[in-house]
């Protein structure tokens, strides 16, 4: 019996079930339904600051941008799919704020640039960086948790990845996306901060930072660095009014691990099984669970002197040592 949190279109409420006796659609709000009236947990005064979302159009990312917007923030939704972007941006919109959804590859600086000079124009100087966009790949990824000595043994041609088969390429493709498409928006983006003297930066991590899952070891790797450079940004934009910190989600279902963590019938995977019975708190998270913590970190007034953290957003999953 696990304590689930499942979203209604009204409200959010908490239902004892058996976990497996839901549908996953209820799971998490944003597996069926995009879209709702953010509910902010808390309210932070962003008026009229201008905050840049990159990976934007993604799952979690999208609720991010939805909850500055819902503060006062004035929000450039960027995102490698300029779509995806622009229905963020158009339901900021239709709710009241003010957004701008824009097309940007945040390892492309001339892509970068373009989006700055955007959002300077119809926004202004950008004073909050979410660093969103991130994600794995399949060529980063083994097949098994532990190599044996027939993984050894596998023929040619068989759908077997071990770590002998990891693609360098694929490799450098996860830690390319997720560090490099940290560091390249934030040299375009947190020059006019550091100009102006004022700025927050809030990096996405991973709960692979802290200690590498099993398969994935380009993602981990990449995630641990974007972990080390949040704390290595952080001091050094110390000095010129600039506070850099990240969110270390846990486990959501989400576009990018929805094959990963479900079966095509909809049911959980080994995996994601795993994943729950690790979490102490016993369920996925729900996007919604990252707001409060975002809005607590990019706020000056709550966390003005709190600089070069990381900070897990997980059920406790980090904590538990699985004994
Ligand atoms: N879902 C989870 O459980 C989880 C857990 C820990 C960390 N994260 C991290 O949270 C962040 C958001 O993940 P998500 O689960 O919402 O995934 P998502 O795939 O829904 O969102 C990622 C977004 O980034 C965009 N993107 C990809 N490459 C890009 C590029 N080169 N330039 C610009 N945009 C690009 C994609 O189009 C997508 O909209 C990622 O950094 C991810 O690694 C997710």
């Amino acid at each position: 019996m696990f304590i689930v949190r499942v979203a209604s279109p009204e409200h959010w409420e908490y239902r004892k079930v058996m976990l497996h006796s839901i549908p996953l659609s209820e799971l998490n709000h944003e597996v069926g339904d995009f879209f709702q009236p953010m509910k902010l947990p808390f309210q932070v005064d962003l008026q009229g600051q201008v905050a840049v979302v990159t990976g934007g159009g993604g799952i979690l990312c999208r609720v991010m941008a939805e909850a500055l917007a819902a503060c006062g923030a004035k929000v450039a939704v960027l995102d490698l799919r300029e779509d995806a972007a622009r229905q963020v941006s158009d339901h900021i919109c239709r709710q009241g704020g003010e957004a701008v959804g824009l097309a940007a590859n945040v390892l492309e600086m001339d892509s970068l640039e373009a989006a700055e000079q955007e959002v300077r124009r119809r926004l202004g100087q950008c004073r909050i960086l979410i660093n969103g966009a991130g994600g794995n790949h399949p060529k980063g990824t083994t097949s098994n948790e532990f190599l044996t000595a027939a993984d050894l043994q596998a023929s040619a041609g068989q759908e077997l990845i071990t770590f002998f088969d990891l693609d360098a390429e694929g490799v450098q493709f996860v830690f390319n996306l997720n560090f490099l498409g940290t560091l390249l928006p934030t040299q375009v983006f947190a020059r006019g901060m550091a100009e102006s003297g004022a700025g927050t930066i809030v990096n996405i991590s991973s709960m692979n930072a802290f200690c590498p899952l099993t398969k994935i070891p380009a993602y981990s790797g990449a995630k641990a660095a974007v972990s080390n450079f949040t704390q290595w940004l952080a001091v050094h934009m110390s000095r010129v009014g600039i506070r850099v910190n990240a969110l270390a989600p846990g486990f959501f279902l989400t576009e990018q691990n929805r094959a990963l963590l479900t079966n095509d019938d909809g049911s959980l995977t080994a995996r994601a099984e795993k994943i729950v019975s690790q979490t102490p708190m016993g369920r996925f998270g729900a996007a919604e669970e990252l707001v409060g913590p975002l809005l607590w970190l990019v706020s000056d007034q709550g966390a003005g002197f709190v600089t070069g953290t990381v900070i897990p957003v997980d059920g406790g999953f980090n904590a538990y040592s699985g004994v």
